[in-house]
C-alpha cells in the first residue's frame, strides 16, 4: 500500500507548517509513500477543454503529467495547503482541479481511495481542510481525518511586525506588543495538533493494512454525494 503526500506550500520544508504535518501523518502510516512539494512545479488550472473525456489524460502540458501517474499509482493521498484568505492556495486549488480528468469515463480512477486533509493557516486551517475534503469527494475519495494548525503569520517574522498598524500584531495583539518566541506560531508547538497528524496517519495507515475495499469506499462515497446534490437542488 502506498500514500503519495503533497505538500501545497511555496516555502520550505524546513518553514512549512504543510510539509511537517504531512511528513508527520506519513511517518506514523508505517505505510510506503512518497512526498511530492507543489513548490517550483508548473502546474495550471484546468481549463475545462473537455480534453481529457477520452482516456482520463489531461492534454495541458506541464507538471501535472508526471504528478498523474503518482495518483494513479497511490492507494491513499495525504494532502495539504496553507490558507490564503480563507481558501486553500492557487497552486493546491490548481493541482486539485486536474483531477477532472479522471472524473469521465472508468479508466484510471481515483474511486474508493483515501485521504486525509490537512489546513494550515496564520490564524485557522480547518476551513482549507474542508476543501480539500471536499475535493475528494468528487473523486468518490473517502476523507479519513481532517488536520488544521496555525502556522507561521510573517507579521511575526516580516520585521515590521511590531511597530506596523497593518498587520495582525497590531490587531490581535494590540500595539506596543513586543514578539518574543514564545508568541511565534508554529505547528510543531501545538502538541495537540501533531498528536492529530500522528493519529491520522496511524488510522491511515490502519485502513490500508485491514482489506481496504476500495469498491465499498466508492458505495459509501457515492451515496455521500448524492445525498449532498439533492440537499443543495
Ligand atoms: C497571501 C497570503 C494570504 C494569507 N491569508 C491567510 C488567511 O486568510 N488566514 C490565515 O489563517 N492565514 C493566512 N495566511 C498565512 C498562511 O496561511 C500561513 O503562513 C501558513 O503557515 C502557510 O503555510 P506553510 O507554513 O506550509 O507555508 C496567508 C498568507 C499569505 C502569504
Amino acid at each position: 500500500m502506498k500514500i503519495l503526500g503533497i505538500s501545497g506550500s511555496s516555502r520550505g520544508d524546513q518553514e512549512s507548517g504543510c510539509h511537517k504535518l504531512v511528513e508527520t501523518v506519513l511517518k506514523a502510516s508505517g505505510c510506503e509513500y512518497e512526498l511530492v512539494s507543489l513548490r517550483g512545479k508548473k502546474i495550471l488550472g484546468c481549463t475545462a477543454c473537455l480534453g481529457c473525456v477520452e482516456n482520463n489524460i489531461c492534454v495541458q502540458k506541464d507538471d501535472m503529467a508526471q504528478l498523474r501517474e503518482k495518483f494513479v499509482e497511490a492507494d491513499a493521498f495525504v494532502i495539504a495547503a496553507p490558507n490564503f484568505f480563507g481558501c486553500m492556495n492557487a497552486a493546491t486549488h490548481a493541482l486539485l482541479e486536474r483531477l477532472y480528468q479522471f472524473r469521465h469515463r472508468e479508466v484510471d480512477t481515483l474511486w474508493g481511495k483515501l485521504a486525509v486533509a490537512i489546513g494550515v493557516g496564520g490564524g485557522d486551517g480547518l476551513p482549507v481542510a474542508e476543501q480539500i475534503e471536499g475535493f475528494m469527494g468528487y473523486s468518490f475519495i473517502e476523507t479519513i481525518a481532517k488536520v488544521s494548525g496555525q502556522g507561521a503569520a510573517c507579521c511575526f517574522t516580516c520585521g515590521y511586525g511590531e511597530t506596523c498598524k497593518i498587520g495582525a500584531i497590531h490587531m490581535f495583539f494590540g500595539p506596543g506588543t513586543k514578539i518574543t518566541e514564545d508568541i511565534i506560531p508554529a505547528v510543531e508547538k501545538q502538541t495537540e495538533v501533531m498528536q492529530a497528524a500522528v493519529d491520522a496517519g496511524k488510522e491511515l495507515g490502519k485502513r490500508l493494512s485491514e482489506g481496504h475495499d476500495r469498491t465499498k469506499v466508492t458505495a459509501k462515497m457515492q451515496q455521500k454525494m448524492m445525498e449532498k446534490y439533492k440537499e443543495s437542488t
